[in-house]
């Protein structure tokens, strides 16, 4: 349930204080019956609300948690591949898209929504949304390569990466840290300094960790408390 007054300015209808102003002229239907007071509690499914006799379509916003499975492409269309569209069930045509991209052979925290204003914000470079990875790779890291890592490689093109975390776990095996979402950006790191990375997972995006009760290909939605970190963040 939610205040009359939050769902219409959430729909469109105009700030708080213009739909307080509809509402109380008498403009606004719930379930047939003209609703004068803002506070007025509605179902946001179940309620039929009709503003000036048009029918308001009330966009929830969806936040989903997936980890996303080896060979599904991370985008809302694709020829030839499976999408990580396809693995959630139940909200076809509610605008939802990736926010941001895994490789198709990647793994791990992706999140799903169609809170385009929120996934704006996230993926944008100058707010430097952290993203940590679990890699396996092929090759040797030294302290010396864990400096240039952490400093801001240079990758193929040219490009100087900002700074980096590096955490080792193993001889093969370390959590890696970025602020950025290149194309390849952390395989290009890794063989900036001769190392193949064979396997990569998300476990962290901003201030969301990977629910590890989520199998490959499983999903849920964001609790309320993950949502308002993200939208703090
Ligand atoms: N860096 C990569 O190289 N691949 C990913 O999928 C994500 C980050």
């Amino acid at each position: 349930m939610m205040r009359l007054d939050k769902l219409l300015a959430h729909s469109g209808y105009g700030t708080r204080k213009e739909v307080k102003e509809i509402i109380r002229k008498g403009f606004v239907l719930v379930n047939g019956d003209v609703i004068k007071s803002d506070d007025y509690k509605v179902s946001e499914e179940n309620d039929e609300i009709i503003v000036a006799g048009n029918q308001v379509n009330y966009e929830k916003m969806i936040y989903i948690m997936l980890n996303k499975p080896d060979g599904y492409i991370s985008a809302t269309y694709d020829n030839y591949d499976p999408i990580v569209l396809d693995l959630i069930d139940g909200y076809e045509n509610r605008g939802l898209f990736p926010v941001g991209r895994l490789d198709k052979d990647s793994e791990g925290l992706l999140l799903i929504t169609n809170d385009g204003l929120l996934a704006h914000r996230l993926l944008a470079p100058k707010y430097h949304v952290d993203k940590k990875y679990y890699i396996k790779y092929d090759g040797v890291v030294n302290d010396d390569k864990i400096k240039k890592l952490e400093n801001g490689i240079t990758i193929d093109d040219g490009y100087k990466c900002k700074e980096a975390r590096f955490i080792a776990i193993s001889p093969n095996e370390a959590y890696i840290v970025i602020s950025e979402g290149k194309f390849h950006q952390v395989k290009r790191m890794m063989e900036a300094i001769d190392c193949n990375v064979t396997y990569l997972k998300r476990v962290e995006f901003g201030p969301l960790e990977l629910d590890d009760s989520l199998e490959p290909g499983a999903y849920r939605h964001l609790t309320e408390e993950e949502v308002s970190l993200l939208k703090a963040e």
